[in-house]
């Protein structure tokens, strides 16, 4: 058993250096190595006493996990075990039949499992990966970005106990769209994000946390415990209530829902719901007694390429997808299977007439996993745009994965503001996001087919007179349209800018720039501005770029008739931290990391997420300017600093002093 520092002296002769050091290998020994050495309330007295030498002693701020680094190993309080799997009814109902007592089914989402460990006082402790199910990896530094982990507990609901919530932490399939090409699926780029020592991947703040287990609080279901991790500040995973005879019927019902839930799952956990009962039951080395994965099959097959269509999306992007030979796979037809882009179909080098293996990833989506050949008819890219006959662009774009600079190449439509599927499938989405009322897919198509409405400039222009040639259109309706038009005149620049149907300009991209820039000054901003913003990386920010510029004419033709607004007040310009590159770093006292972003940018500066040469202020949190080890943030600031960058180093209280009322929400 190692010894404590200054073992056998007496604790009211140590100073205080001498009594952090006893202090953080006591923290280190509860925390990181689940071994107490002493009785908890011998170790506040330490920490009490410390405190009274050394009021501002930067252990102090580091204690309660805080002095982990990223991928210190942490034991588990109680080991993370795995699920026992079933593959059929039949399984099932044998399983159900042992026990007795009601059950919970909750979704099996595909991610990577997590603990979030919280102090007494309800504060975010740490986060560790499962590892070997004993002892995994520290990733607090990540978790900490994740948007629906809690940084703080309500205290009065936790009673002073040390919490622990075990969840699974997933990619969106919304947010995984954007890097599908790249990656295999989004479990993957979720474990690579949660153990990222640097940024450059996936940011953690795309990351998603499914709360399944909460330790350290007494409840007496799994029901009572989704409710309480709801008033917690967590999403828990749904849970619904069945029994041995209904469980199938669960199965089947999530079976045929799961393709539109934002998330991958690979089946359906059953739980007993009573505790008391499931704590009876107890598990195996391997898995609890009470609860069971019935999994989704995963079928895979082969089916012969027949031809590649060039399918154009309503953000002007054509991509080849694979007409296949049907083939079943996972219980329904397959014809068609998305090849990406053009540097994944180059990948597979493939010909018309080859053989190919397909699975259905996540069982849902027909995927393209390789080539078997067999055929020899070329596979031509076209040289004018499938819908208008324009030109093609190819768009080159390179992102680093795992230490390589990985290519991808794309195609586009040249003018996608002279394109009819471009412009069509954006008066959908403009409509849509605007929540204009009663503009169904019918009406909307029969507009563009008379030719009275061009795009969605055109809606505004829209009288009761052109709208009564339509079918099936009476006055009180035309009416109506006409007044749900106009009440859509006012909005918030945010929903105008996702309104616009580019790529990469989703709900999170336009709060994000609109909280930043107006509308003129958007139309102007750089690829790098852009990218400098936290959490949009280069490619986004390209795209973005891009984007704007190439609907121009749209913007302007909508300027004539909307008139967007800021969607916060912003005190862009004369922002007390205007032109300011912001960068945080050490434990942060009065303000939790996301915040602080926010306060920057509402005070118009940029928070940026590493510290760079364009980086103007970094603000420290607690003591650890004066810290023994300096975060590595710290550490290239003041190699910047030496090297004559002009950035400034200020501590959180002095920053949020400094900014006195401004500071305050
Ligand atoms: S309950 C003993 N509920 O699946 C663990 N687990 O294959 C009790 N998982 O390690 C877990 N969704 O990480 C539970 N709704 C859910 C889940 C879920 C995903 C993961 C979990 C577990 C793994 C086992």
């Amino acid at each position: 058993m190692p010894t404590a520092p200054h073992a056998g002296r007496d604790v009211a002769t140590l100073s205080a250096d001498e009594l952090a050091e006893v202090v953080r290998f006591h923290d280190l020994a509860y925390w990181r190595d689940d071994a107490a050495l002493i009785p908890d309330q011998v170790y506040d007295q330490l920490v009490e006493r410390l405190r009274s030498l050394a009021p501002s002693h930067p252990v102090l701020d580091q204690i309660g996990g805080g002095n982990l680094g990223a991928g210190d190993k942490v034991a588990h309080l109680v080991p993370m075990l795995s699920l026992g799997k079933c593959y059929s009814e039949a399984e099932l109902k044998h399983w159900a039949r042992e026990l007795e007592g009601g059950l919970v089914a909750s979704p099996k989402v595909d991610g990577a499992a997590c603990s979030v460990r919280y102090d007494k006082t309800g504060r975010f402790a740490l986060a560790a990966t499962r590892g070997d199910g004993r002892r995994g990896e520290s990733i607090g530094h990540n978790v900490a970005a994740i948007p629906n982990v809690p940084s703080q507990l309500p205290p009065h609901l936790i009673g002073g106990a040390e919490v622990e919530v075990r969840g699974e932490v997933y990619l969106p399939l919304s947010a995984f769209a954007a890097v599908s090409e790249l990656f295999a699926n989004p479990r993957n780029v979720a474990a690579g994000a949660l153990k990222a020592k640097e940024s450059g991947g996936v940011p953690a703040a795309e990351l998603r946390f499914f709360a399944y287990d909460l330790m350290g609080v007494e409840v007496a279901s799994e029901q009572d415990k989704a409710q309480l991790l709801t008033e917690l500040g967590f999403d828990p995973a749904p849970t619904w209530p069945c029994d041995a005879d209904s469980a199938q019927q669960v199965y089947d019902d999530f079976s045929a829902r799961r393709a539109s839930e934002d998330y991958e799952t690979d089946g359906v956990v059953y739980k007993i719901d009573d505790i008391a009962t499931q704590q009876r039951l107890g598990a195996t080395g391997h898995h609890p007694r009470w609860a069971i994965a019935y999994k989704f099959q995963g079928d895979s097959g082969e089916s012969t390429l027949e031809q590649v269509e060039w399918s154009l999306a309503r953000t002007g992007t054509i991509t080849p997808v694979a007409i296949l030979a049907p083939v079943l796979l996972s219980g329904a037809t397959v014809t068609r299977a998305t090849l990406h882009n053009l540097s994944n179909l180059e990948r597979l080098d493939l010909k018309l007439g080859d053989r190919l293996q397909l699975t259905r990833r996540g069982g849902v989506i027909p995927h393209v996993e390789g080539n078997l050949g067999g055929g020899d008819a070329p596979v031509v890219p076209p040289s004018a745009c499938p819908s208008c006959g324009g030109p093609v662009l190819t768009r080159v774009s390179t992102r680093r994965v795992a230490g390589e600079d990985v290519e991808t190449r794309t195609l586009h439509c040249a003018q996608p503001g002279d394109c009819p599927t471009v412009l069509r499938g954006q008066l959908f989405h403009y409509t849509r996001v605007l929540e204009i009322d009663g503009f169904g897919d019918k009406i909307l198509e029969q507009l563009l087919d008379r030719g009275i409405v061009q795009d969605a400039a055109g809606l505004y222009g829209l009288s009761r007179e052109r709208l009564l040639e339509l079918e099936r259109m009476g006055v009180k309706l035309a009416d109506k349209l006409v007044a749900n038009v106009r009440a859509r005149r006012d909005i918030p620049l945010a929903t105008f800018l996702r309104a616009l149907g580019i790529e990469t300009l989703g709900r999170h991209a336009s709060e994000l720039l609109a909280s930043r820039w107006t509308l003129d000054e958007l139309r102007q901003v750089t690829k790098d501005e852009v990218a400098a913003l936290h959490s949009l990386g280069e490619i986004t920010a390209e795209r973005i770029v891009d984007g704007l510029a190439e609907q121009a004419p749209l913007i302007d033709r909508l300027l004539v008739h909307v008139t967007p607004t800021r969607s916060e007040a912003v005190e862009v310009d004369g922002g007390v931290l205007a032109g300011q590159v912001v960068v945080f770093t050490g434990k942060l006292e009065q303000l939790n990391r996301r915040d602080a972003q926010q306060l920057v940018v509402r005070l118009g500066g940029q928070a940026g997420s590493s510290v760079t040469q364009d980086t103007t202020l970094v603000v420290v949190g607690g003591d650890g300017l004066d810290a023994a080890s300096p975060s590595s943030k710290l550490k290239k600031a003041r190699k910047l600093q030496e090297q004559g960058h002009a950035l400034v180093l200020e501590r959180e209280a002095d920053f949020l002093g400094r900014l006195g009322d401004a500071a305050r929400p």
